[in-house]
């Protein structure tokens, strides 16, 4: 409601929203499962693809408090996977993982049928097609959001991957390739005319990379047009942003990304939220240095040495927000062992 007094406009937001609460009509929605074509997931929040961060390791933590949400591999080439003789690491997936979806990017629909059907040995529940990323390497050989621009490709490679498998197929994309060219509701019309059961919508243009703002009133129209679920992505980083998303969005879920980083947490904090309506009890400091200690061994046993350089990015990430983070974030991002790491966070004077 606006008033307008003195010149000064007010806007009086509902007191759901003035309260941090999701309205009762949408967490009754919200709290039943979410239905991708012919698979059934129990929650409304999903873990994204993060390239470099959602292999089994991570993933693995964020599962231990949100069992029942999709969590996606990191986006895997279908190109590689042609060409390599072995599938690559990236799509590893433990058997107790479920439900997961494996994420492919490329540009040629034949390619991309292949790949799905491998993922789909491998346990995929869904197959992903990253029509989003933003990086030059990518786009210039007609991948990720370059499709935006492409709508009749990323027609045919929806068409060709539903034909390939027997699961479904979902998409991931964002608004447009910039301000000028945002095209996303035609071509979300387009993607779900070819056969997607999903689509996630980032908030924000190619050009946009992650600056700015994501523009959740546009996922919002998104959400109005299509009749397939449409999963809100961009800026989610607490319970409290993702009720508003979901206020403003009416979507069907959200995708967490950045806002995991270091915080494993965040996915199963809101899955609590919809399916009880209560706030969650936050992590403490040292229950989050102690996932931190847990992610740098899982690395190490999975991945060795490079384990190590990787989880040197991890543990920074997890240092944010008590005194002497600042410190702790520069040591952490050069350690050259596990042991290194350990003791760092080891110390009682961070929690
Ligand atoms: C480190 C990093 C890696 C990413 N890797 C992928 C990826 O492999 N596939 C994908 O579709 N999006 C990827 N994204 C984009 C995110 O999934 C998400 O769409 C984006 O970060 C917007 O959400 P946010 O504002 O909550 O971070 C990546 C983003 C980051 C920061």
């Amino acid at each position: 409601m606006w008033f307008i007094n003195h010149q000064k406009i007010y806007f009086f937001l509902p007191e759901f929203l003035m309260m941090n609460k999701i309205s009762t009509k949408l967490q009754e929605q919200l709290s039943t499962p979410l239905k991708i074509g012919s698979v059934i997931i129990n929650s409304r929040v999903l873990q994204s693809p993060l390239s470099g961060v959602t292999d089994k390791v991570f993933r693995s933590l964020v599962r231990r408090y949100a069992p029942e949400s999709m969590i996606y591999t990191e986006m895997v080439n279908a190109t590689e996977i042609k060409h390599l003789p072995q599938l690559p690491r990236l799509m590893e997936i433990d058997p107790n993982e479920q439900p997961i979806s494996i994420q492919l990017f490329d540009c040629r629909a034949d390619f991309m049928a292949q790949a799905a059907e491998k993922a789909v040995k491998e346990g995929a529940k869904t197959i992903d097609i990253n029509m989003g990323c933003p990086v030059n390497k990518i786009t210039k050989k007609g991948g990720g959001s370059s499709l935006l621009r492409q709508p009749d490709i990323a027609e045919a490679i929806v068409k060709e991957v539903k034909k390939a498998v027997n699961v479904p197929v979902t998409v991931k994309t964002r608004l447009g390739w910039n301000d000028d060219e945002i095209n996303i509701i035609e071509f979300a019309q387009k993607m779900q005319d070819a056969g997607a059961s999903m689509i996630t919508v980032h908030g924000r243009t190619r050009e946009q990379g992650y600056t700015g703002t994501a523009r959740w009133d546009i996922i919002a129209q998104v959400k109005q047009k299509l009749t397939i679920p449409v999963i809100a992505n961009g800026d989610i980083f607490s319970v409290e942003d993702a009720i508003r998303c979901l206020e403003i969005t009416k979507a069907d879920g959200v995708m967490c990304s950045r806002g995991t980083l270091g915080y494993p947490f965040l996915v199963g904090e809101i899955d609590f939220y919809l399916k009880n309506g209560k706030k969650p009890i936050l992590p403490t400091i040292k229950e989050r240095l102690d996932c931190a200690k847990e992610h740098l061994i899982g690395l190490w046993e999975y991945k060795g040495q490079k384990g190590i350089f990787q989880a040197r990015k991890h543990l920074a990430w997890y240092c944010k927000g008590f005194s002497g983070s600042a410190e702790l974030r520069d040591q952490c991002s050069r350690i050259n062992n596990v042991e290194e790491g350990l003791s760092l966070l080891n110390m009682e004077s961070w929690s």
